[in-house]
C-alpha cells in the first residue's frame, strides 16, 4: 500500500497561471488518465476555443464538484523516476485545509509567480504561511516570461528579490525558474510549442526541479498518528477509519486511542478497494477492526502505546489570522486539529507581526493577515504533538461559521503532558477475581444477576416501573435495587447538568455502579432517561451478560401532558435549559430488549409486562 510518493504543494495567485502549469505538467509526462487529454482537445474544438492545459484543471475540478473522484485535489505525477502527488491550493483557506488534513506531510511546494508582476505582498503571505507550517523546500516558478521584453534581465532581478524573501521567512529555496507554462516551455521541455524564448536559461526545468527534490522517508519514520474520522457499523464489526498521517500502522500491534485513553489490540485491517494490506504508512486511507469493543468517536487519535499522542487543553502557538476581523485576547475560538473540534478560546497573545511586512506590531489584537504568537485554552483536553515532533499533528486552524479564517502550529514547551498524567495515575493497576463467583451467588438467591436498563423520556413512568418492580421482587425475595436518575443526581452525580457531555458522564458512573451491582448477584434496575444510544451501549459493554434495554415509549406528548414535576411547562417556557423531547435529543433504541409503552395502557399491565420479562430471562 505504501507507496513512494513525494507530495507537491502548488500556491500561487491563479491569474498568475498556476493552473495551467498544474495542466502542462499532467499533459506533457502523460500523466493524465486514458483519453482524458484528447477529450478535451476535442471539447475545445467543439467549442471553437483555443486548447489550454488549465482546462484540464477545469475539467478535473468539475469532476471534483460532482463528487465523481473522491480526492481529486490530491492530483498523480508520474515521471519516469518519480511520483508526485500534487496538492492544488488555490487560496490562503483551502492551502490551511489541506494542511492540516489531507495534504499534511508535504515538505515541498510550488510557488508560481507572474513575471509581470514581481514579488507581491500575496507572494510574500504565501512564503510566510509555507514558513509557518513547516513547507520548508520551495521551487518558485517565475511563469509568462513571453509577457516581458527583456526577460533576462527581467528574470535575475526577481530572482534575487525571491531568494531574499525566501531566506527571511526561513525558507529554503530549491531552485528559481523562468517559465511560459502555456506553451510549455521550461515545465517538462526546453523549449515551447512555439519555439524557444527561454534558450538563455542553462538551469533546470520545473520538472527537473521536481525530480531533484529528496525523498520523503521521513514521515515514516516518526511515531504512528491516525486521526479517527469516522467508525463505520457493519453488523456487528465496527470499522475505525481515518488517514495514517505519520509511522506505520500493522495488525496484531496494541494501539492508544488519545484523549480517551482506551487501548485497543488491532486484530485485522481493512481497505477500499484492494485487499487488506500487512500495515499501513503515511497518506493511506486506513481501516481497522480492534479485538475488544471500544467506545470511540471521530476526533480521537490512534497512537502506539510506546510512543503516545500528547494530550492537552492549552498549548502555546503561532497562527495566521485571515478572517476580515482582528481576533482579541479573550475571543472565543473554535480550533481544528485533525479530525477534532474543540472549542475555547485566546488566553493570551504575545506577539504580533506583520505577514506582508517586517517588523512587530505591538498589540494585543491580531488583524486579518497577520502573525501572532498566543497561547490557546480548550474547554476540553485532545490529542496533540508539538510542532517539532510531528509537523502534521502539531498543526491546527481555526474555524468560524464553517470557515477556515486561520491556522498555526504547536508549541508545547513547558507543557505537561496530561496523558502521561492520567496514564501514571492509572498504571499498576490490575484486576483480581473474586472468590465468590458469580455462580455461587445465583445459587444462593435463585436468580440471576444483571441489569435491567429503563430508557425513556422524563415522565415517561421509569420511576413508576421501577418501584412497583423492585416491590414485586422483594415480595418474592429476591435481591435489587434502584438506580434513579433524580436520585443519583443529589449524590454521586451531584457535580453533573444536562449538557450532552454531562449526561454521557451521568450514564457512564451508573453503568458502572449498575455493574458492579449485577456482579453481586443482584437486578440492578436503573432508571436514566440515557437519551444516547453511544451512552446505552457503553454502559451495556461494562455489564458485559445479563444487561437488559427497556425502552419506556410513552410519547412525548403524553408525558408533556402529564407533566407530573411541571418541567415541560418549564422547558417550554424557556426556564429549563436542554430539556430532553423539548430543546434536547432523545435517541430511541433501535432494537430494546423490551418495550413498554405506558401512554396507552394502565400502569398495573405495563409492571406485569415487565415482571414477566424478568421471570424468563432471570429465574434460574
Ligand atoms: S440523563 O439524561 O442524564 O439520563 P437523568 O435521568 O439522570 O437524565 O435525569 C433526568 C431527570 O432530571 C428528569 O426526570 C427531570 O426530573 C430532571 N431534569 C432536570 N433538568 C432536566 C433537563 N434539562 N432534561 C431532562 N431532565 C431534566
Amino acid at each position: 500500500m505504501t507507496k513512494a510518493l513525494t507530495p507537491v504543494v502548488f500556491a500561487g495567485h491563479v491569474d498568475h497561471g498556476k493552473s495551467t502549469l498544474i495542466g502542462r505538467l499532467l499533459a506533457d509526462t502523460n500523466s493524465l488518465a486514458d483519453g482524458r487529454l484528447e477529450e478535451v482537445i476535442a471539447s475545445c474544438k467543439r467549442r471553437g476555443v483555443e486548447f489550454e492545459p488549465a482546462f484540464l484543471m477545469d475539467a478535473m475540478q468539475a469532476e471534483r464538484d460532482q463528487g465523481v473522484t473522491i480526492d481529486a485535489a490530491r492530483i498523480l505525477l508520474k515521471s519516469g523516476t518519480r511520483q508526485f502527488r500534487i496538492i492544488d491550493a488555490p487560496g490562503h483557506e483551502s492551502f490551511l485545509r489541506h494542511m492540516v488534513s489531507g495534504a499534511a506531510e508535504a515538505s515541498a511546494a510550488v510557488l508560481v509567480v507572474d513575471s509581470s508582476e514581481g514579488v507581491r505582498e500575496q507572494t510574500r503571505r504565501h512564503a510566510m504561511l509555507l514558513g509557518l507550517l513547516g513547507v520548508v523546500r520551495i521551487i518558485v516558478v517565475v511563469n509568462k516570461m513571453d509577457r516581458v521584453r527583456e526577460p533576462q534581465p527581467v528574470f535575475d532581478r526577481i530572482s534575487a528579490e525571491l531568494k531574499t524573501l525566501m531566506a527571511d521567512a526561513g525558507l529554503e529555496t530549491h531552485a528559481v525558474i523562468p517559465a511560459v507554462a502555456r506553451s510549455g516551455e521550461m515545465v517538462v521541455r526546453r523549449d515551447g510549442e512555439k519555439g524557444s524564448l527561454l534558450a538563455w536559461w542553462a538551469g533546470p526545468t520545473l520538472l527537473d526541479a521536481m525530480e531533484g527534490l529528496p525523498d520523503e522517508a521521513e514521515a515514516i519514520e516518526r511515531p504512528l498518528r491516525m486521526p479517527v474520522q469516522d467508525v463505520l457499523k457493519e453488523g456487528d464489526r465496527r470499522i475505525i477509519i481515518g488517514r495514517v498521517e505519520s509511522g506505520k500502522l500493522s495488525e496484531g500491534e496494541t494501539v492508544l486511542l488519545s484523549p480517551s485513553g482506551q487501548t485497543a489490540k488491532i486484530a485485522g485491517l481493512v481497505a477500499w478497494p484492494d485487499d487488506a494490506p500487512t500495515a499501513f504508512g503515511p497518506g493511506d486511507a486506513a481501516g481497522f477492526v480492534t479485538e475488544s469493543r471500544l467506545f470511540i468517536d471521530r476526533g480521537e487519535v490512534i497512537s502506539a502505546v510506546s510512543s503516545p499522542a500528547r494530550e492537552g487543553n492549552q498549548f502555546d502557538a503561532r497562527l495566521f489570522w485571515l478572517a476580515d476581523h482582528a481576533l482579541r485576547q479573550g475571543d472565543a475560538v473554535h480550533v481544528r486539529l485533525g479530525t477534532a473540534d474543540a472549542l475555547g478560546e485566546v488566553l493570551k497573545v504575545h506577539k504580533v507581526s506583520d505577514a506582508g511586512r517586517e517588523g512587530v506590531v505591538a498589540q494585543d489584537e491580531i488583524p486579518t493577515g497577520s502573525i501572532a504568537d498566543v497561547t490557546l485554552r480548550l474547554r476540553r483536553p485532545v490529542a496533540l504533538d508539538d510542532y517539532r515532533d510531528d509537523p502534521v499533528t502539531g498543526r491546527f486552524v481555526l474555524v468560524e461559521k464553517g470557515v477556515i479564517c486561520g491556522g498555526g502550529r504547536i508549541s508545547l514547551e513547558g507543557y505537561q503532558d496530561q496523558g502521561a498524567a492520567r496514564r501514571a495515575k492509572a498504571s499498576h493497576i490490575h484486576y483480581f477475581a473474586s472468590a465468590v463467583t458469580r455462580a455461587d451467588r445465583e445459587q444462593r438467591t435463585g436468580h440471576r444477576g444483571g441489569v435491567i436498563w429503563l430508557t425513556g423520556l422524563s415522565g415517561s413512568g421509569k420511576s413508576t416501573l421501577a418501584n412497583a418492580l423492585e416491590l414485586a421482587l422483594h415480595r418474592r425475595g429476591w435481591s435489587s435495587c434502584i438506580l434513579d436518575g433524580d436520585n443519583l443526581r443529589h449524590g454521586l452525580n451531584a457535580d453533573l447538568g444536562f449538557s450532552p457531555d454531562d449526561r454521557t458522564e451521568n450514564i457512564r458512573r451508573v453503568g458502572e455502579v449498575a455493574a458492579l451491582f449485577a456482579q453481586a448477584g443482584m437486578i440492578a434496575i436503573s432508571a436514566f432517561i440515557s437519551p444516547y444510544r453511544e451512552d446505552r451501549d457503553r454502559a451495556r459493554a461494562a455489564a458485559g451478560e445479563g444487561f437488559h434495554e427497556v425502552h419506556v415509549s410513552t410519547s412525548l406528548a403524553v408525558c408533556e401532558e402529564r407533566d407530573p414535576k411541571g418541567l415541560y411547562q418549564k422547558a417550554r417556557d424557556g426556564v429549563i435549559k436542554e430539556f430532553t423531547g423539548i430543546s434536547a435529543p432523545y435517541e430511541p433504541p433501535e432494537s430494546p430488549n423490551l418495550e413498554i409503552d405506558a401512554g396507552s395502557q394502565p400502569i398495573e399491565i405495563c409492571v406485569e409486562q415487565l415482571l414477566d420479562y424478568v421471570d424468563r430471562n432471570f429465574r434460574l
